[in-house]
């Protein structure tokens, strides 16, 4: 991985560290992946050479970087959903401290009506996002995603609860197989059987 995508990941994970040690709310905190959770989705990407690649919930683009580093290797492209407009100005700024921001592409608002009209083929979908949208956000992607393409969930440890119609929905789906990771704060994996 080059130098610099390297030097603003060490440093938005110091600071996401240091602001969950001090207990700040998550609406105060940069609330980045686990880095082993990121470590295992640059994998993942990596394995699946994946080219078309979303992800739900950028915040300052931690997770944004691993996964276009990825996209840089296999010549493909991240598109990153946010909402909040203060999150994607900083993000935006460590895409271009990364020399990253020409594989990147932000979509501005609500991840379930930005995608809405999308219809690039899709081989990774990353949801990380408000807990209570994790399906309608799986929905609204679910057709463009590949034969073998992979949505991975965040939190399916650390907000069991919140995400049990989630998991229970990917693992009773009958066009999907999928399991719980037991890394960082859980991740759902599933796979799409038939595209
Ligand atoms: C846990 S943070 C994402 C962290 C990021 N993946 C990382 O590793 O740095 C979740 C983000 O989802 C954003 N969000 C919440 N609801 C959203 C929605 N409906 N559409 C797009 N983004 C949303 C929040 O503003 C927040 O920044």
């Amino acid at each position: 991985m080059d130098p610099e995508v390297i030097e603003v990941l060490t440093r938005l994970e110091m600071r996401d560290e240091q602001e969950r040690a001090q207990g700040l709310p998550g609406a105060g905190r940069i609330q980045a992946l686990h880095p082993d959770s990121a470590r295992f989705l640059y994998v993942l990407a990596l394995a699946r050479g994946a080219k078309g690649i979303v992800e739900i919930g950028t915040s300052h683009g931690y997770s944004t970087l691993w996964l276009a580093a990825a996209a840089r290797v296999n010549g493909g492209k991240v598109v990153t959903c946010e909402v909040n407009p203060e999150r994607i100005a900083a993000a935006r700024g460590n895409f271009a401290a990364a020399g990253l921001a020409d594989v990147i592409e932000i979509l501005e608002g609500d991840a379930r009506e930005t995608l809405r009209g999308r219809s690039e083929p899709v081989d990774l979908l990353f949801i990380d996002s408000e807990k209570s949208y994790y399906e309608s956000f799986f929905d609204v992607v679910y057709r463009r995603l590949v034969k073998g393409g992979l949505v991975v969930a965040d939190n399916a440890l650390s907000h069991q609860d919140e995400l049990e119609d989630y998991v229970a929905y990917v693992e009773n789906h009958p066009n999907l197989e999928s399991v719980l990771v037991p890394i960082g704060r859980g991740l759902e994996v599933s796979v799409k059987l038939e595209g």
